[in-house]
């Protein structure tokens, strides 16, 4: 019998950043990955809409017998929080594991925050750094063109237009000596490098996949789901507008070759 797979969701491509390091951290365990590359993006959508969406892509999840939800997306996890208790099954989003990290990071006391508009106007983030610790200043904005950049492959470093659009977003947040910045949104790792060179060494970036990798591992283990078979996982590909493209554009964000299986299906049957 198959092994049970954890099941990863994201409105594209981003959520692949939080899968890459899926694979680092269990590398026996089966992914099934949806990536709602007809709808996206999700970040400014009306929250109704991103509900419904993220609903409609866990139920495609289920459907596939998965052990653990991932919403591997800032924006579903800031909007449609309620999400787990529609599940069945452990669920997790990317806000409070990178939270976790980000209390633990900043000597400051001065945290940065950037994600979709539907991200920093749920100040999701924000909340939760303050219930951790209230005596951190949380520094918000919101980069619209982030994503658009990222899905065409601009990302290079070298590139003035990625330069200067970070330079515009961020200059704010250098001036008021943020000492960590989270990126809030699962497709920012891939302007990793372009961003760090804009805030300087000094700044440590969280990456939200990441630390969703990690936590996913620890409730794994402790709902005695983490699998027992110690050959190497698979993955299955799930995407809902052509898959054509995906596999070279999959694995930027992956940082390797794809070479399993892409599907379309059509979302809105669930
Ligand atoms: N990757 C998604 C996130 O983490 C969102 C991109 C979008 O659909 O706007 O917020």
């Amino acid at each position: 019998m198959e092994k049970k797979a954890i099941g990863v969701f994201d409105s594209g491509l981003g959520g692949l950043t939080a899968v890459k390091q899926l694979l680092k951290v269990l590398p026996e365990e089966n992914i099934i990955y949806f990536g709602d590359t007809g709808r996206v993006p999700y970040g400014n959508r009306s929250n109704d809409t991103i509900k419904k969406y993220a609903l409609q892509d866990a139920r495609f999840l289920l459907k596939n017998n998965v052990k653990m939800v991932i919403a591997a997306c800032g924006t579903v996890s800031s909007v449609a929080g309620d999400l787990h208790d529609n599940i069945g099954v452990p669920y997790t989003g990317v806000v409070n594991p990178t939270v976790y990290t980000a209390v633990r990071t900043t000597k400051n006391n001065r945290v940065g925050v950037i994600g979709t508009s539907a991200t920093i106007s749920s100040h999701s983030y924000k909340r939760r750094l303050q219930e951790e610790n209230p005596d951190i200043r949380v520094f918000e904005q919101d980069c619209p063109l982030f994503v658009p950049l990222v899905e065409n492959g601009f990302i290079d470093r070298t590139d003035p237009l990625v330069i200067l659009t970070i330079e515009r977003y961020l200059n704010k947040l250098k001036e008021n000596d943020v000492d960590t910045l989270i990126l809030g949104c699962t497709h920012y790792p891939i302007l990793r490098e372009a961003i760090q060179y804009v805030m300087g060494s000094n700044v440590t970036l969280i990456d939200s996949g990441m630390e969703t990798a990690y936590y996913t591992k620890k409730v794994l283990r402790r709902e005695g789901l983490l699998t027992e078979d110690n050959n190497s996982g698979n993955c299955k590909f799930f995407v809902s507008d052509t898959p054509d493209g995906f596999e070279r554009v999959a694995s930027i964000f992956l940082g390797r070759k794809i070479d399993d299986s892409v599907t379309q299906i059509d979302i809105e049957e669930y």
